[in-house]
Parts: C-alpha cells; sequence; structure tokens
C-alpha cells in the first residue's frame, strides 16, 4: 500500500516508489550508508591523533546536537516528498525553485564521494587477499606493501573495478530485492564479525583495559580546537548527511514509522559500532607497545604489522569488516544518483545504474592513479583523490547539510514539517529550536573551518 505524498502545491513529482519491506529494511540499510570507512577506518585514527577520550566526549555531543537533528530534517524531507533529493524540494517548494540546487549538489556530491571512496573500498579487498596469504617479513616490508598498493594503478584499478562491480550489481536489484536484501545480510555479518574482533582485543589482548581508558577517560588537557572541529565534521560526515542519502533512503519509508526513534536507533547504532572499532583497534596498538597516533596509515600499515603476529584469523575478519562496511555505504551513494535519474529523467532502474555507475567509474579512475597529480588551493601538487576527498568532505558536504537546515527550520511549513515528524508537542519544538539555531551555526563553524577563515584559528602551518 502506497501513501500518496500530501504535496502543497499540488504537483506529485515522484510517482511510483519502491518501499522498504519491512521496518528492520530501513533501519539496516541507513546504518549501513552510516557506517562505513568513517567508523572503521577515519574514527580511530582521528581519535587517535587527537588524544582519545575528550575528543570522544566532544564526539558524542556532535553527534547528538548536529548529527541527530539534521538526520531528522532529512528524513522529514525524503519520506514527507517521497522522492529523490532533487525532486524532494520541488515537493515542497515548487518546480524551478532555487532549493532544487541543494537537491542537485547532493547527486553531484553522491558523484565524487562514490568515485573516490571506491579506490579505498579497493584497498580494503585487496588487503583480504593480503591476509588470507598472510603478513610477514620486517615491519617495514609489510608497511612498504601499502606504498605499492596505492602506487600501483594497475592494481588500483583492479580492485576498483570489482568493488564498484558489486555497488552497480546491488543497486540494480532495487530497493528491496538490492539495498534491502544485501543490508540484511551485510549488516548482521559486520556486527558480529566486530563483536568477535572487540572481544577479542578486551580478552585475548593484555590491553583491553588500556583502549578502554584511553577511549572513555577524558583528558581535556590533550583536547585542541583543531580537535572539537574534527569532531564536528566527523559527526556530520559518518552518519551520511549534507548530501541526499538519507532524504533518499527515507523517501522509500512508510508513513507509519516514526521518524524520530528510527533517526535515533541509526544514530545510536553508528556510533557503537565506531566506539567497538575503536575498542577492538586501539586493544591491539596497545598490545605491542605502539603510540595510538598512527595517523591515516593506522588500518593499512600499522594493523598490517600487528596482524603478523596475530595470524590471519584477526586479519581476514578485520578486512572482511571493512570492506563490508564500505559497500553498505557505497550502495547508498550510488542509490542516490540513480534514483534522480529514474524520478526525475524516468529512466529504468537498470540503465541508471549502469549508466551512472559507470561514468563514477570512469571517474574514479582519476583517483586511482595516485601518481596524476594537479596544483590545487593548498599549494602543491595533490593526487585527485586527495583532491575530491578534500572538496567534499569540507565544502559539498556541509554547504548542503546548512541549506538543508535552513530550509527545514526556516522555510518548510510547520504543518509538513511537524506532520512528518508525527507530533508538535515538546520534542518536535526542540529540533525545530535545535534546527533553527545551534545546528546551523556548528555546520557555519565547519565551512569557515574548511576555508581557513576561523578567527581564533592559526592557519599558518
Ligand atoms: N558515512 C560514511 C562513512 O562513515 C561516509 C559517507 C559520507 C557517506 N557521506 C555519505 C556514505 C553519503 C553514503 C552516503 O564512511
Amino acid at each position: 500500500m502506497a501513501d500518496t505524498p500530501s504535496s502543497q502545491n499540488g504537483d506529485t513529482v515522484c510517482k511510483s516508489r519502491g518501499q522498504w519491506a519491512g521496518h528492520l529494511g530501513f533501519i539496516l540499510a541507513a546504518s549501513g550508508s552510516a557506517i562505513g570507512l568513517g567508523n572503521i577506518w577515519k574514527f580511530p585514527y582521528i581519535t587517535g591523533d587527537y588524544g582519545g577520550g575528550a575528543f570522544v566526549l566532544v564526539y558524542l555531543i556532535c553527534v547528538v546536537i548536529v548529527g541527530l537533528p539534521l538526520m531528522l530534517a532529512e528524513l522529514i524531507i525524503g519520506r514527507g516528498a517521497q522522492c529523490n533529493p532533487v525532486g524532494a524540494f520541488q515537493h515542497f517548494h515548487r518546480k524551478g525553485s532555487p532549493w532544487q540546487l541543494v537537491g542537485w549538489l547532493g547527486v553531484a556530491s553522491g558523484f565524487l564521494i562514490l568515485s573516490f571512496y571506491s579506490i579505498i573500498a579497493g584497498w580494503a579487498i585487496a588487503y583480504i587477499i593480503k591476509s588470507i596469504a598472510g603478513f610477514s617479513g620486517s615491519a617495514e616490508t609489510i608497511q612498504s606493501q601499502f606504498g605499492a598498493l596505492v602506487t600501483s594503478p594497475g592494481a588500483s584499478i583492479f580492485w576498483h573495478t570489482i568493488f564498484m562491480g558489486l555497488c552497480i550489481g546491488i543497486v540494480v536489484g532495487g530497493v528491496q530485492k538490492g539495498i534491502e536484501r544485501w543490508s540484511k545480510i551485510l549488516m548482521p555479518a559486520l556486527f558480529l564479525i566486530l563483536l568477535g574482533l572487540m572481544c577479542y582485543g578486551l580478552f585475548g589482548t593484555h590491553a583491553g583495559m588500556k583502549a578502554l581508558t584511553f577511549l572513555f577517560k577524558p583528558d581535556f588537557h590533550k583536547l585542541t580546537a583543531e580537535g572539537v572541529l574534527s569532531a564536528l565534521g566527523h559527526a556530520f560526515f559518518t552518519l551520511s548527511l549534507g548530501m541526499g542519502a538519507m532524504i533518499t533512503y527515507g523517501s522509500y519509508m512508510k508513513k507509519s514509522e516514526s521518524l524520530l526513534r528510527d533517526a535515533v536507533t541509526v544514530s545510536f547504532l553508528d556510533t557503537f559500532i565506531a566506539l567497538m572499532a575503536g575498542v577492538a583497534i586501539f586493544a591491539m596498538v596497545f598490545n605491542y607497545g605502539l603510540e595510538p597516533s598512527q595517523g591515516p596509515g593506522l588500518i593499512f600499515k600499522t594493523l598490517p604489522v600487528l596482524f603478523a603476529e596475530t595470524g590471519p584469523w584477526v586479519s581476514v575478519p578485520f578486512f572482511v569488516l571493512l570492506a563490508f562496511a564500505a559497500l553498505t555505504s557505497g550502495i547508498s551513494l550510488l542509490e542516490v544518483v540513480v534514483s534522480y535519474f529514474i524520478d526525475q529523467r524516468g529512466w529504468s532502474r537498470v540503465k541508471a545504474t549502469i549508466l551512472w555507475g559507470g561514468m563514477i567509474y570512469l571517474v574514479g579512475i582519476l583517483s586511482a592513479v595516485s601518481s596524476w597529480q594537479i596544483p590545487f588551493i593548498r599549494g602543491k601538487n595533490e593526487s585527485f583523490l586527495d583532491i575530491f576527498d578534500f572538496i567534499t568532505t569540507n565544502y559539498m558536504l556541509p554547504v548542503g547539510g546548512f541549506l538543508t537546515c535552513l530550509y527545514i527550520a526556516w522555510i518548510m511549513k510547520d504543518k509538513d514539517r511537524s506532520e512528518e515528524f508525527g507530533s508538535s508537542g515538546k520534542l518536535y519544538r526542540a529540533l525545530r529550536f535545535t534546527l533553527r539555531y545551534i545546528t546551523p551555526v556548528a555546520l557555519v563553524v565547519v565551512i569557515l573551518h574548511g576555508l581557513k577563515l576561523l578567527p581564533f584559528m592559526d592557519y599558518s602551518h
């Protein structure tokens, strides 16, 4: 039974829509989108870099005051319009409204993010195979494997092909038979693997307590302004916000679901998984007497050295976990682009997925060749992967999120908003207040920081 959206201006942009078969389908698919490389790769290494507990605490606060409200905002727009991000803004405002540019920005961000995300995800798959063979030799030999992979265009493109092939194969299947079905397999598997790795970290090493203390005992002396800003930016990235992914997934939800309950569940699961990954990883790092601040190489360089000691029964599940997490995020990135072409251009799903998946694949090749570098605003030659990552994370997503927030907080009609939210009581007013006065301010700070324009920061290095 499909509910017809109650359009304010009478023109329903999106006609027939897929829907999640069940409640769990949405929860798993949306958590799958949120839980990605950001949780298993980025969160642990930035936590290590910014000193642990205090950073984690600030991050948790950011999830609650910025992430959760914005996720609700996206779900309200998506389910309310039952449409892709561009159509959703047309639905609530009007066709040709400048707000639909926000939807466009989202589709473009999805395209660009997936193009480089797929390269990193491809490395994760490559490391599954390397793990099966086992890591051995000196620390330098093991670490140099990563450099060899990154600088070998052939290998990076090969694994990129596999990853994009998997994303396309799943998204072609549609909402229920593709995304939902695979999320129901991959997400529980991911959870079980991580549970196993966390238990290993806690009980199989001698550093379980140390890892817990590092993550959960705040030491505010270690917290820097830079750390706070990273926590803010990450809270936002890890929940897949600012590019219409949650608008798109929300558009497949039934009207009977409570958006608040679902947004809280997804944000909680995302955070919980990141913390579990943190415990597993830091227990291993401390067990071998290493420093937690290993930077972005933590997963692909530092851990393999430790895996040489633990053996493949720890490393294989670990990289399978990373690949699964990346895959469920990859499919949501692709779905944003695909749903736009299905809804707005009337394409068939097969055509939209193969054609646009193919385009993303081709652009991804730019990021796969690390020796192709161009000068960029940071005054040095940089690879496409770094540039695309920088532009999307620092500019496109925060700007998209900021405008989405402005729209729902200040432009959308109170009635439309409260109707989707399901009440107009205290909680609703608290959400509206947060979206009006707190979330946008936080996002402006992220944007200004990306532009190096914050007055109290030192950008000289
Ligand atoms: N949340 C994902 C992660 O933690 C990354 C991501 C950012 C993303 N924006 C997205 C995924 C949009 C899907 C859609 O890795």
